[in-house]
């Protein structure tokens, strides 16, 4: 009987830690219900005691999110366990993640404890954490690179204080996969009360390795993968969700193990995961990179058009790439807009769909075909759930040769209108110094990235900015037929984000 293997995503969480990857609680809630409707059994929505925008996004998606189980990182520490207790304990399905490391350099030179101190930390603190919930995991950080004998003494003992899931993490990417699968193989056979628990894997990618380590460690006996969509997480990342799934959907005549994951939301959960951190996805990324299922060789062409399975492991359509043809034009009205949108799983509120089809409106105009990407990017463009403090009301550029770039640009802050002309090194540098001395903000651009969203040069043009202000970091988004027009919005939407920060909403 085919195994089923649990998915425990930790985007929320580890793959915040990627450099840049902040998100802000509406774009975390946004984030989890479409890991709901991905199928993972296991949100890890943040790290409660590390700032009060994890602790509210916590909170939010325990109540907000149905499905999965939601769960908070805590360090092997009891003020640590309460608040994620705080957190959680209104979600329906809650689960405590603990951790504490057991390597010898790790407790050597940073906790600067025995070993016997870390497992008796350990063991008090899944009692702690069992004392609020029974669902309760706990992690040997840094695992590969401990003692095996010291290793399962920690399993067995965490195992009979409680803990119903242990997470086997090689938390520095230093295993390999044989190495891995045979340290999953030992914890399986010499740990005496294995049985009671569920084994799973944490695999950073610093060699390259981490899906290759998963997938030896299922093979092995372990029953839940932690991983991310794209791989984000602490510096190289982490196992990639995507990769996964579809490794052992693929080969499920060599596993003989699958998930519960809908496929087809990979790619939709993919682009959204790009959209809010602003980290792009490499073009030859398995799965989801732009050249994952693009053949460019004439024989593979040949060999396709003949017979798909020549050159096609996946079918595009498994992960929701389905290539659309023209879907909607400037004589589709409101219902087939919002039919449209449900399709591509979307169900807007009355207020959202008719800004929303407002600017669809707009945009048919100018561009003849209107496809579903374009709808996707209209949606993330149009429907915020932030406050709007500043508000772009228009914009003018000018620049050529001999000339010196110039923008005047009108905004609105709260209520009142303001119109100032500027100048710069270029048509977005002249429109964003115009738009920071309206607003009155020092912000510095971290990045500035341009993509067009289908093809023509009358597409859709997005542009993603990142903005940092006094330590803290937002990422905009902005689309239009226009790439200056395309700017200005990033750079206003990204502004936005840093006041609805400022005022104590986000991650500190
Ligand atoms: O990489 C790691 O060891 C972790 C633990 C907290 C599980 O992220
Ligand atoms: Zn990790």
């Amino acid at each position: 009987m085919s195994r089923t293997i649990k998915i425990f995503d930790t985007t929320l969480r580890d793959g915040e830690q990627s450099p840049g990857a902040s998100m802000n609680v509406e774009e975390k809630i946004t984030l989890a219900k479409q890991l709901a409707r991905l199928g993972v059994d296991i949100i890890e929505a943040g790290f409660a005691i590390s700032s009060p925008g994890d602790f509210e996004a916590i909170k939010r998606i325990g109540a907000e999110v149905e499905g999965p189980v939601i769960c908070s990182l805590a360090r092997a520490k009891k003020e640590d366990i309460d608040r994620a207790w705080e957190a959680l304990k209104d979600a329906p399905k809650k689960r405590i993640h603990t951790f504490h490391s057991t390597s010898d350099i790790h407790l050597k030179h940073q906790y600067r404890i025995s070993r016997e101190e870390a497992l008796k930390r350990s063991v008090d603190m899944v009692t702690h954490a069992r004392s609020y919930v029974e669902d309760v995991e706990f992690s040997p950080m840094d695992a590969t690179r401990t003692d095996v004998t010291y290793l399962l003494e920690v399993v067995e003992a965490v195992i009979a204080a409680g803990a119903s899931t242990v997470n086997i993490p090689d938390t520095v990417g230093y295993a390999m996969p044989e190495e891995f699968g045979a340290l999953i193989k030992e914890i399986k056979t010499r740990v005496k009360n294995i049985d009671k628990a569920t084994i799973s894997v944490h695999c950073h990618n610093d060699l390259g390795l981490a899906v290759a380590n998963v997938l030896s460690a299922i093979r092995n006996g372990a029953t839940q993968v932690e991983c991310t969509i794209n791989g984000i997480g602490e510096r190289a990342g982490n196992c990639s969700l995507e990769e996964v799934v579809m490794a052992l959907r693929t080969r499920k005549d060599f596993f003989n193990a699958d998930t519960g994951i809908h496929s087809e939301e990979i790619i939709r959960s993919s682009r959204l995961v790009t959209k809010i951190t602003g980290i792009q996805v490499q073009p030859n990324k398995a799965i989801v990179g732009a050249n994952a299922f693009a053949h460019e060789s004439g024989i593979h062409q040949d060999g396709l058009l003949k017979e798909r399975t020549t050159y096609e492991i996946m079918r595009p359509e498994s992960i929701g790439l389905v290539k659309t043809n023209l879907v909607l034009g400037k004589h589709s009205g409101r219902h087939a807009f919002r039919d449209r949108l449900k399709e591509i799983g979307y169900e807007l509120s009355d207020e959202d769909l008719n800004r929303a089809f407002e600017r669809f409106k707009r945009l048919a105009d100018q561009k003849k075909e209107v496809f579903d990407e374009d709808l996707e990017a209209i949606i993330s463009d149009e429907v915020q759930h932030i406050k709007e403090v500043y508000i772009l009301k228009s914009l003018r550029a000018e620049s050529g040769t001999g000339v010196t770039p110039t923008a005047t640009v009108e905004m609105e802050i709260n209520g009142k209108s303001d119109k100032q002309t500027g100048h710069g090194d270029g048509q977005v540098d002249a429109v964003y110094k115009t738009i920071a001395a309206i607003t009155n903000t020092k912000s510095k651009l971290d990045a500035y990235l341009v993509k067009g969203i289908t093809g023509g040069t009358d597409a859709l043009g997005e542009v993603t900015v990142k903005l940092e202000e006094g330590g803290k970091k937002a990422t905009g988004h902005g689309a239009d037929t226009d790439i200056i027009v395309a700017s200005a919005k990033a750079y206003v939407n990204a502004l936005n984000k840093l006041e609805y920060w400022k005022k104590g909403k986000g991650k500190s």
